[in-house]
């Protein structure tokens, strides 16, 4: 590991579990939570408050950040851009005046625009959606998000630290397996949970999903590559979970034909996701290495 000293915030969520679980072998790991975590160097505090970022900071030389009110129902919209936007500024900084060297900045694929209500789908401009789609977000969630991807960059750009962006689409948990499988069963019938799950199953209109696992092994490549880029890099899994093809439920969706900008990636793999995974790939050596669609259908 390029980093003895790495501090994950969110170390006590679900997304903090498996990453603190992937790189404590590696290297020294500490987290910051309004939780506890297991087994590590802790402070319990919010990312909202700059005091308990700086302590949590002091000699670490690179930073997972994850912590967040993590959907559109973790919050009012206030909330949900206070504690991301505020809490984003206040790791950022601390982490530049610690004199950390790299900060990995958990953003979401909802920053483009059409993954969370299954009723609001912008239309990408192309397949696939890459780094520079512009992005539209469409609910507080989304543009929170937007707005700490805009901070990371300039926090980049003053060449202090190097930041890094990935966009994780909906992180396909153990304990929301149920909800999916339902959901697949009777893809027009489905309505929610019904097989006792804590959440629908999600991924949006195109039913996008990474395994957390995956998630947290991106991590661990963007903090061991030498020169990881900025991104945006989206994580998602080698195919949708979506019963149709994915340029035929697109078109279905958005009631149009979108320009394929590689025709040969949806014909080679027609469930391939929205999005463009070759910069996770390139620049990070990372690709998800579960694919659900198999469990699911065989
Ligand atoms: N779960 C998904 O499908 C998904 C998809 C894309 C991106 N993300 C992003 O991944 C990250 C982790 O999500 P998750 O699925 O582990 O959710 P989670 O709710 O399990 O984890 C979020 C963690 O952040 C902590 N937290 C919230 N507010 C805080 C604050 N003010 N100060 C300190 N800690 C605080 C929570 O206590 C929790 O432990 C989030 O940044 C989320 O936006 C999640």
């Amino acid at each position: 590991m390029r980093f003895e000293n790495v501090l994950v915030t969110g170390a006590g969520g679900l997304l903090g579990g498996y990453t603190v679980a992937e790189l404590r072998d590696r290297c020294r790991v500490s987290g910051l939570d309004l939780l506890p975590a297991e087994g590590i160097p802790h402070v319990e505090g919010s990312i909202e408050d700059a005091d308990a970022v700086a302590r949590a900071c002091e000699g670490q030389d690179a930073i997972v950040h994850i912590a967040a009110r993590p959907n559109v129902w973790s919050g009012s919209g206030r909330e949900i851009i206070q504690t991301n936007v505020v809490g984003t500024w206040n790791v950022l900084e601390a982490a530049e005046n610690a004199g950390v060297k790299r900060v990995i900045v958990t953003s979401s694929d909802s920053v483009v625009g059409f993954t969370v209500f299954e009723g609001a789908m912008i239309p990408p401009d192309y397949l696939p959606v890459d780094g520079e789609h512009p992005r539209r977000p469409t609910d507080p969630y989304a543009l929170s998000k937007k707005l700490c991807e805009d901070m990371a960059r300039s926090f980049a750009d003053r060449g202090k630290l190097e930041v890094v962006v990935v966009r994780p689409v909906y992180v396909l948990y153990p304990e929301f397996e149920c909800e999916v499988k339902a959901r697949a069963a009777d893809p027009k019938g489905y309505k929610g949970p019904a097989a006792g799950g804590r959440q629908p199953a999600g991924g949006g209109p195109m039913w996008h999903y990474i395994d957390p696992r995956d998630v947290a092994r991106a991590y661990r490549c963007a903090l061991e590559v030498e020169e990881p880029g900025f991104g945006p890099y989206f994580l998602c899994g080698p195919t949708t979970l979506a019963p149709e093809p994915t340029v035929d439920r697109l078109r279905d969706r958005t009631g149009r034909e979108t320009d394929l900008r590689d025709p040969a990636l949806y014909r080679d793999n027609p469930h391939a996701p929205l999005y463009d995974l070759t910069g996770a790939a390139e620049h990070l050596g990372f690709r998800a290495a579960h694919d659900l669609r198999r469990v699911l259908y065989g």
